[in-house]
């Protein structure tokens, strides 16, 4: 027999920073073989034409190939990828059509919330706008509106007061901005605090923590401007402690992997809490199920264990067979670099110069890329994702923007400021 025969191949579906770490850490393991991404980037090898929505052309080469198939971004799993590749015999990971509902559905999510007990920000639903305009009138605090459904990170507003809160309201219920993932939405009570990333692997019966994170949403230096899908991140974050993580493991993340299955809905894969703390106590502004996007290219750098057993795990339900992940003591950083102009518009087509260059601090992961002529040229808004490590936050920080100074094109544009808020706590 052939030793490769062995060997698991894994389809990596998605085209993000996201989806180049999982593979990059996948690709350390002694137990892989060919690792193909549709659709991949410019940075990834084994690349197929085909988009993340078609899931009958996607199983049609899963099927093929024989792989497992791990699934990076949130629109194929809320299109029911994991329940189609299960019906087909297809070996996938990720949360069912229902379960990754804690994600497509805001309304779902905060519903699940309130009748299991899991701290969240107050809220009313609407889906008429005279009403909720009279509602946000009505009230005394600050509001953030919400649509329902999936929008790309940018169906959430944030308001400083009810005017603000009615325009948000006529946005999304009038005019129809988000079609039909506005055709309700959540009028939310604004906290203000501290924002992180909490993100763990279930296998529906049981969770374990994945190392924490902070994400940087908004474009501007000193978290100005509008939200972005993340300007960059860095792990672990000294704003959750080893306490407070208990408790978040405890009261979110546990809480909602037991009441899901208690539901009849168990959910398998990434679970990402977004958490607002706020006097010590953890809020949850929304989850994800799946990997932060560019929370995984820190955690994948400081990942030690094969994520591959955890990945099996994970599909097998035998999670609480494995022991706990191995981290890196040291601190992981990404910054993004993006194209200037996003989240709004941007040129793309600019050559990016500086990649080649050895480093053994860091690894430049690819987004917004493609691959011509034997050039790496911009795609996308988010391009790349530079992370380096550090043996201290501080030496991260000087690790990743020393080796960002390398990488050149035209209109690029990052934020100069990440990882500095997490400096102030230590
Ligand atoms: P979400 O997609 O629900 O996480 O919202 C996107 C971003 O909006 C979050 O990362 C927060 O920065 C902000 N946000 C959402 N909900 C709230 C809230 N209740 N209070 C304050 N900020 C919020
Ligand atoms: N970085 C935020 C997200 O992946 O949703």
């Amino acid at each position: 027999m052939r030793k490769d025969r062995l060997l698991t191949d894994v389809l990596i579906v998605g085209s993000g920073g996201r989806e180049h770490a999982i593979g990059w850490k996948l690709s350390q393991s002694k137990k892989i073989g060919k690792i193909f991404f549709a659709p991949g980037n410019g940075g990834t090898i084994n690349n197929v034409e085909i988009p993340v929505e078609d899931i009958d052309g996607l199983a049609e080469f899963a099927s093929e190939k024989n792989c497992l198939t791990i699934v990076g971004p949130e629109i194929p799993l809320s299109l029911g990828i994991v329940d189609a590749f299960t019906e087909k015999g297809l070996r996938i990971f990720g949360p069912t059509k229902a379960a990754a509902q804690i994600e497509s559905s805001k309304v779902w999510a905060k519903n699940f919330m309130k009748r299991n007990n899991i701290l969240t920000a107050q809220f009313e639903i609407f889906d008429d706008a005279k009403e909720a305009k009279e509602y946000a009138k009505s009230i005394d605090y600050s509001l953030v509106v919400k649509a329902d459904g999936l929008a790309a990170g940018k169906g959430v507003i944030v308001c400083n007061n009810s005017a603000e809160a009615i325009d948000a309201i006529d946005e999304i219920l009038t005019k129809n901005r988000f079609g039909s993932s506005g055709s309700k939405i959540i009028l939310e009570e604004r906290i203000d605090g501290e924002e992180a990333s909490f993100i763990a692997l279930s296998d529906g019966n049981i969770a374990i923590p994945m190392a924490t994170s902070q994400d940087h949403k908004r474009i501007y230096d000193g978290d100005k401007g509008p939200n972005t899908g993340g300007m960059g991140a860095y792990s672990p974050t000294a704003i959750i402690d080893d306490s407070l993580a208990e408790m978040i493991q405890k009261d979110v993340i546990e809480k909602t992997i037991n009441s899901m299955k208690k539901e009849g809905n168990p959910f398998k894969g990434f679970l990402y809490a977004g958490i607002m703390l706020k006097y010590g106590k953890p809020y949850v502004l929304e989850f994800n199920g799946r990997m932060g996007d560019p929370e995984c290219q820190p955690i994948m750098m400081r990942l030690d264990s094969d994520l591959y057993d955890y990945i099996n795990a994970s599909i097998d339900g035998t999670l609480s067979k494995l022991p706990a992940m191995l981290w890196k003591k040291q601190t992981a950083i990404c910054v993004v670099l993006a194209s200037k102009g996003y989240p709004g518009v941007y040129q793309k087509n600019e050559e990016i110069f500086g990649l080649d260059l050895e480093d053994k601090h860091s690894f430049v992961f690819h987004a917004g890329t493609k691959r011509e002529n034997g050039k790496i040229l911009t795609y996308g808004g988010r391009v790349l994702g530079v992370t380096a490590l550090g043996d201290t936050l501080d030496s991260a920080i000087s690790n990743v923007y020393s080796r960002i100074e390398k990488i050149s094109w035209q209109n690029k544009y990052f934020r100069k400021d990440i990882g500095k808020k997490g400096l102030l706590v230590l």
